[in-house]
């Protein structure tokens, strides 16, 4: 045991201390900061893709649905084709930080890899992976809590927040701590580019900082480079789509459409999607926000101009909206969901792509955990 007490206690002084760095990235000019580096990002991945290596990834509490699929899951599916090579996360460990079981985790694991193959992730080109399947990622959360106070976690506004929606049940070490647990699911693979969105912006400032005092720490001063590259976010386009009854999207308010459902299932959900009085249809997501968000859906789902979208429908009312909107969505879902239904027959090619997926990435996290080890001087 050292006398040590406080880890940052080597920050160098133009740190402004950890709590603030962690602050300032949710402040609004550090937003529109990641937000202006992401789009010289998508410049950079454009010159040489080789450069970059992604990872990211969703907890498995639920199937995936049209939020996740214009969100997040195209462009994954997009930074694949651009020829970058991308690391996909299904963060099994993830799903107990706020909850007390698991849940019916197997399913919801294998459920979550039939949407991604289905969208259009190729195993070939992406891994795909489980927390629970690597141990060395695992490992690299001890030596990496040594590097973070108990104070700058309670201070992150993510953890915050999810600590709050919780409704006053005691904070699990794993909820306060999982931030650098998310920091090793970046940093095993050396990952510089995480795509997320900015509920997560200070967690990728916490994973810099760790990799940092890394360095700071362990690092040999010869050394060309650092163990660990600071990684960046890629902000996720905002859809800003909301669930069919124009509120937030959530599962137990049946105002979502899955990935997984039928063409007869989602224009039932639509049939009931909630509109407004006035005939005349336009795009005005602040005065509208119900009829908006169908009209957002449906241009999303025909690679469309969401005023023009409106303009076509003109004054026919709600109902020829919610006609535009479910056929946009079936058609655009329609091989999707083929390709689905396909892979869901199959379970043994989607054992087959995660035993491959998970024996690459224990490759590489083992790589990772030797390479601290070294840095530690923990060989023996
Ligand atoms: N916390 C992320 C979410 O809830 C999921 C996630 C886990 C993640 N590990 C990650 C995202 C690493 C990016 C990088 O959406």
């Amino acid at each position: 045991m050292t006398t040590q007490t406080d880890p940052t206690a080597y920050e160098n002084t133009e740190d402004a201390g950890v709590g603030d760095a962690l602050a300032a990235s949710t402040s609004d000019a550090s937003l529109a900061r990641t937000i202006a580096r992401s789009t010289q990002i998508q410049t950079e991945i454009d010159k040489d893709p080789s450069r970059f290596r992604v990872l990211t990834g969703d907890r498995p509490t639920g199937n995936l649905h049209l939020g996740h699929y214009f969100g997040t899951l195209r462009s994954r599916v997009r930074l694949q084709q651009r020829g970058v090579e991308t690391w996909i996360l299904i963060a099994d460990y993830q799903v107990i930080t706020d909850r007390d079981g698991v849940g019916p985790i197997r399913e919801r694991v294998y459920s979550v890899l039939a949407d991604y193959l289905a969208a259009g992730l190729d195993p070939d080109n992406t891994t795909i992976f489980t927390h629970s399947s690597v141990p060395a990622l695992n490992q690299l959360m001890l030596p990496f809590l040594s590097l973070v106070t108990d104070s700058e976690l309670r201070r992150n506004p993510t953890v915050k927040a999810e600590f709050e929606a919780t409704g006053g049940r005691p904070m699990s070490g794993l909820l306060l701590t999982y931030p650098v647990h998310q920091a090793a699911d970046i940093l095993f693979c050396k990952a510089n580019i995480v795509p997320v969105g900015k509920d997560q912006v200070p967690h990728l400032e916490q994973a810099r900082v760790i990799a940092r005092r890394f360095d700071e720490r362990y690092g040999r001063a010869d050394a060309a480079q650092p163990v660990f590259p600071a990684p960046e976010a890629l902000l996720s386009e905002v859809t800003n789509l909301l669930g069919t009854d124009g509120t937030k999207m959530s599962k137990s308010k049946g105002n979502t459409i899955e990935l997984g459902m039928d063409a007869d299932t989602t224009a039932k959900i639509l049939k009931k999607a909630v509109t407004d009085a006035d005939r005349t249809i336009t795009y005005d997501p602040v005065g509208r926000p119900e009829v908006s968000n169908l009209v957002m859906l449906a241009a999303m789902a025909s690679d469309r101009d969401p005023h023009e979208v409106a303009a076509e429908i003109g004054d026919g009312g709600g109902g020829t909206l919610k006609k535009v909107v479910t056929e946009a969505v079936n058609e655009h879902f329609a091989p999707i969901r083929e390709r689905r239904a396909e892979l869901a027959a199959d379970p043994g090619y989607l054992e087959q792509v995660l035993a491959r997926g998970n024996a690459r990435a224990n490759e590489v996290a083992e790589a990772t955990l030797d390479e601290v080890r070294t840095a530690m001087q923990m060989t023996y």
